[in-house]
């Protein structure tokens, strides 16, 4: 019997899994630049600072919002489009710090993001092997918001769910 060459496979797997995980993963963070759950997350000064050329007293409350750091053009060119391939040739180890941050930055980000980046990817394939879903947004009219803790569809969204 042919001796099978198990490494050669292994390679080949392993190589398989990172272009598959690359596209699925490609698309969450998509997702998570144009519509970031958390569209704002909310700082204290802790002490006197200059920022951006602002003088920033101590105890002064800071909003930085994801929203708007996610659509700056000069980072993510044509900034409304949904656009997941400009994930796929390390775009996320070019991007200047804190430029794209769905799970916050310094010392009090998201502890769940390494889960959530491994779960995400995963259910969206899970889905995607067994529906189509199409959805339709009702007389073209652009998606109304409704700012809760996190961003969501502020009239719910229609979709048709068809097996594949
Ligand atoms: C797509 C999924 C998720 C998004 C977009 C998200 C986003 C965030 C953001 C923006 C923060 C605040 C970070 C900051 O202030 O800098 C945060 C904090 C936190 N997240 Fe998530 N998160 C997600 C999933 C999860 C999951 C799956 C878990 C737990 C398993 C989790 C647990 C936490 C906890 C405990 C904190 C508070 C951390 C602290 O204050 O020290 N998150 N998350």
């Amino acid at each position: 019997m042919k001796q099978m060459d198990f490494r050669k496979l292994r390679a080949e797997m392993v190589d398989r899994h990172i272009a598959h995980r690359g596209v699925r993963s490609a698309v969450v963070l998509e997702a998570m630049r144009v519509y970031p759950p958390s569209y704002a997350l909310g700082r204290e000064a802790v002490r006197d600072t200059e920022l951006g050329g602002y003088h920033v007293p101590r105890g002064t409350p800071i909003f930085i919002s994801q929203w708007v750091l996610h659509r700056d053009p000069e980072t993510f060119p044509d900034p409304e489009a949904f656009r997941p391939e400009r994930w796929l040739d390390g775009l996320s180890k070019r991007l200047p710090r804190c430029a794209y941050m769905p799970f916050g930055a310094g010392p009090r980000k998201c502890i769940g993001s390494i889960f959530a980046m491994i779960e995400a990817p995963l259910l969206l394939a899970t889905l995607a092997q067994r529906y189509r879903l199409r959805v339709s947004v009702e007389g073209g009219r652009p998606l109304r918001f409704l700012l809760s803790v996190t961003i969501r569809p502020r009239d719910g969204l229609r979709a048709r769910v068809e097996p594949v």
